[in-house]
């Protein structure tokens, strides 16, 4: 059996999540179902960084004492992540002390290497990104942090850092050799020239505790506390029992696939290679930056004020309609512009008038005509659906395997069409009334087990939705394995037609 550990990036605490992190999550959900649904092991990491200034002064503003204050966001996204049946099987905070203890051994373990020194530091400081920047970095980026665009202040202080620059040729060549590391192209080109037109500098790894207190004492002087960013992105070893369980880290490390946002590329394509080689421990296979969902061609964020809330848009268009809709509407390596009508139209047209006809009027077909009870002679696959139904038995996982998920609905949505042609090229209700009842059997029959394999393809996409078509189709197990998706696979049906899966929305 094959494994497969996929992490999400662990989201701020400082404020609830929003449509933005639930995309991240969803990709994860889905590739982690479709994983499983393959046969594989699965270990789906998520989380919450819960240190630094940004959190503290969330919870200042708040009047919240720290702590209850991240326990309170925390379970925010507890309760937004089982809303969207995201299928984690772990996760991790910051402020777990197993998590701060690794923490502390690599620092430890840097320290005694060489690759931590002490010196002062002359520059400009981002808060919301918590990274300093050089007179020079900011002059390049015409005075603001090249991060956020947001405006950075001077800052003037002692602290402790890591040796980015020692490895910087490591990076650069380890990259040319390893061209899938970072994916799509595009991400890889943009730190690829980084690399090519910067000298990395060191990076600041700690905090006086006169300005932020909020973090991991820093374990080489307790006047400091751990720079959140070397902080968090340790989680994705400490979740695997790094240090501690030997048995437990040599099963998942490394993680197959680690998907960020393109907002956080340089962190994880940059850093994080760099702390992983400097500790002696192998790379991740792949890491992947998604694209940001804009409104009005603006990043969604809370600082910019124009967050879409998922709570609203669950109870306008259901669960299901929302994740189908982030993952179908764009790559997810492209930007996307986010609108309720795009959302509303998504599912009015692929979800309402395609799948959900479909599997409305076949079962009410099914007993009106028989019912409820169908089967068929022979079970073989109409020639009418041959093709569609090859093609999607050969072409989806390669397309899950690229992330590229409209390709792979694509396949399923040609089925879905071609089974809505077959009703009304066939005209059953002719049939019915010439008599002529084997025929609508066996043509009820082929529906029916399309649809069935149709559902086990977008259990991924919306386990809920396809849930509900298995309850209806009276497939007594959860049959969500690949191997399952085949033609004849259940010989008879007894099916009970419940309400529409997805009624239209018309917008006044
Ligand atoms: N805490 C860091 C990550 C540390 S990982 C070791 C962080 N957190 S975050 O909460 O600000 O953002 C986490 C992720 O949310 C982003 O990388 C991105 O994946 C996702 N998104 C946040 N806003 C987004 C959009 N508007 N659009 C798409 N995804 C975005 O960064």
């Amino acid at each position: 059996m094959n494994k497969f550990y996929i992490t999400t990036p662990i989201y701020y605490v400082n404020a609830s999540p929003h449509i933005g992190h639930a995309y991240t999550s969803i990709i994860c959900d889905c590739l982690a179902r479709y994983k499983r649904a393959a046969g594989d092991q699965v270990y789906y990491l998520t989380g919450t960084d819960e240190h630094g200034e940004k959190v503290a002064s969330a919870a200042a503003g708040a009047g919240q004492e720290i702590q209850a204050f991240v326990d309170n966001v925390k379970g925010n996204f507890d309760d937004l992540w089982q809303k969207l049946n995201i299928t984690y099987d772990f996760f991790i905070r910051t402020t777990q002390s197993d998590h701060k203890e690794v923490v502390k051994k690599v620092i430890t373990a840097l320290g005694e290497k060489g690759d931590i020194y002490k010196t002062k530091y002359q520059g400009f400081y981002c808060m919301p990104c918590e990274s300093f920047w050089t007179p020079t970095q900011v002059k390049e980026a015409c005075g603001v942090c090249s991060l956020c665009k947001r405006e950075v202040g001077p800052i003037e202080e002692e602290n402790y850092f890591f040796r980015l620059s020692k490895y910087s040729q490591w990076l650069k060549k380890y990259l040319e050799d390893n061209p899938s590391f970072i994916q799509p192209k595009i991400r890889y080109n943009e730190v690829m020239g980084f690399l090519d037109n910067n000298v990395l500098a060191d990076l600041c790894i700690s905090r006086p505790k006169s300005r932020v207190s909020w973090g991991i004492e820093f374990p080489l002087d307790s006047d400091y506390v751990v720079y959140v960013w070397f902080d968090a992105l340790l989680n994705y070893i400490s979740a695997v029992g790094y240090d501690v369980d030997r048995d437990k880290f040599n099963q998942w490390w490394p993680p197959d696939i680690q998907l960020i946002g393109k907002d956080i590329l340089r962190h994880h394509a940059i850093f994080w290679p760099i702390m992983l080689k400097a500790l002696g421990v192998s790379l991740p296979k792949v890491i992947f930056a998604h694209g940001w969902w804009k409104v009005d061609e603006e990043k969604m964020s809370k600082s910019k004020g124009n967050i879409v809330n998922p709570y609203t848009l669950i109870e306008d268009v259901g669960v299901d309609a929302l994740r189908y809709f982030l993952l179908r509407e764009i790559a997810p390596g492209a930007d996307g512009n986010f609108s309720h009508q795009a959302v509303i139209n998504r599912l009015n047209s692929d979800l309402a008038n395609d799948l959900g006809n479909l599997v409305y009027r076949t079962l009410n077909m099914a007993e009106k005509y028989f019912e409820g009870k169908v089967s068929s002679k022979d079970g073989v696959i109409p020639f009418e659906f041959k093709n569609a139904f090859d093609v999607l038995g050969k072409g989806y996982a390669g397309c899950m395997e690229k992330l590229d998920f409209g390709g792979a609905l694509d396949f399923v949505f040609d089925c879905i069409k071609v089974m809505n042609k077959y009703i009304e090229d066939t005209k059953p209700w002719g049939l019915w009334k010439e008599k002529k009842i084997d025929e609508l059997g066996e043509f009820l029959y082929a529906l029916l087990e399309g649809i069935r394999i149709v559902a086990g393809y977008l259990y991924s996409f919306m386990p809920q939705t396809c849930h509900s078509v298995f309850r209806q189709l009276g497939v007594d197990k959860e049959v969500v394995n690949f191997s399952e998706w085949k033609w004849s696979r259940k010989k008879v049906y007894s099916v009970k037609k419940e309400k529409p899966l997805f009624p239209r929305i018309e917008i006044e």
